[in-house]
């Protein structure tokens, strides 16, 4: 049976560290860091997910500004609100949250950001920083697996990589970040995606399996090398009228076929999830001390 990286303690254990270090700057006199999220109109998943980076920031000691937009904001609207948060010195970190309303184009928004306040990472600066192996803000998903590698203390240099999906905000990054010279790096990488021809067989050759194509329990038995590492990123919602909330979270790996099979396995929920928050709270406070971006 596999080893279960338990994401929801390391998450926890870090943000202890977290909270301590701003502990140690408000003792040397600094102000807390500062996360500015904004939110567009009413996405049930959106405002779960932009409510639990609020409730971060205070468990952490964080300053923290939600700024909730109406659906109809005109892009040129929205773009200025941005432009406030880069003029803003007491403002350290900025996230528009994904997805936008139609009429907006997401990539202007992001290419609106400071690339100094862009602690999701999806800055072209950022993103292109990160792929010349410079300090860089990285996404948070992304960041989060690597820090679960390094806890768990997985070998990964040599090692045959799949990531499925393409996603800008984890496939893509993820691939990128899996080939660095770097401790949790040095492999070799196959990004897989909905056009890929031959996938199964393509995961067969996995030793480190990285699924974030959004579809629930794609991933079986049939796709697993024997003793995998298997990282699941999925997490869609599915209607149960069983759940309190009406619904359960789903990865994208069938976990009772494929947990058997593998080394170590992330479970949904409690897996990747969980270290997602913590790597913008890091990010974010790497912002307020400007280690990526110093502060003139
Ligand atoms: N939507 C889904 N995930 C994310 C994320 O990590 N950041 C932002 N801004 N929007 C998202």
């Amino acid at each position: 049976m596999s080893q279960i990286i338990d994401g929801k303690m390391v998450a926890e254990s870090m943000k202890s560290a977290i909270a301590q270090e701003v502990n140690e700057l408000i003792a040397s006199g600094k102000r807390p860091p500062h996360l500015v999220a904004i939110l567009v109109g009413e996405n049930g998943a959106s405002e779960t997910y932009v409510a639990n980076k609020v409730k971060s920031c205070g468990e952490l000691g964080f300053a923290s500004t939600l700024l909730r937009f109406d659906p109809t904001i005109t892009e040129a609207e929205l773009l200025k609100a941005v432009q406030d948060v880069n003029d803003n010195p007491e403002m350290d970190g900025l996230i528009v949250q994904l997805p936008l309303p139609n009429h907006i184009n997401p990539d202007r928004v992001m290419e609106t950001i400071h690339p100094s306040k862009d602690v999701d990472g999806f800055h072209p600066i950022n993103i292109g920083r990160m792929a010349k192996g410079l300090p860089a803000y990285i996404s948070a998903t992304p960041q989060g697996v690597l820090d679960l590698l390094a806890y768990y203390n997985i070998e990964t240099a040599g090692k045959h990589c799949v990531v499925v999906g393409r996603s800008q905000i984890v496939g893509l990054p993820m691939s990128i970040l899996m080939q660095r010279n770097h401790p949790q790096g040095n492999c070799t990488v196959t990004l897989t995606h909905s056009r890929t021809a031959n996938l199964e067989e393509m995961c067969q050759q996995a030793d480190i399996l990285i699924a974030a194509l959004g579809k629930p329990e794609f991933i079986k038995a049939a796709h697993i090398k024997p003793g995998a590492v298997v990282i699941d990123v999925g997490l869609t919602r599915i209607v149960d009228t069983s759940k309190k909330s009406g619904f359960a979270l789903k990865g994208d790996v069938d976990f009772e076929e494929v947990a058997p099979l593998c080394s170590n396995i992330t479970p949904v929920p409690k897996g990747v999830g969980p270290m997602t928050i913590v790597s913008l709270m890091k990010n974010t406070l790497l912002a307020a001390k400007g280690v990526i971006y110093p502060k003139n």
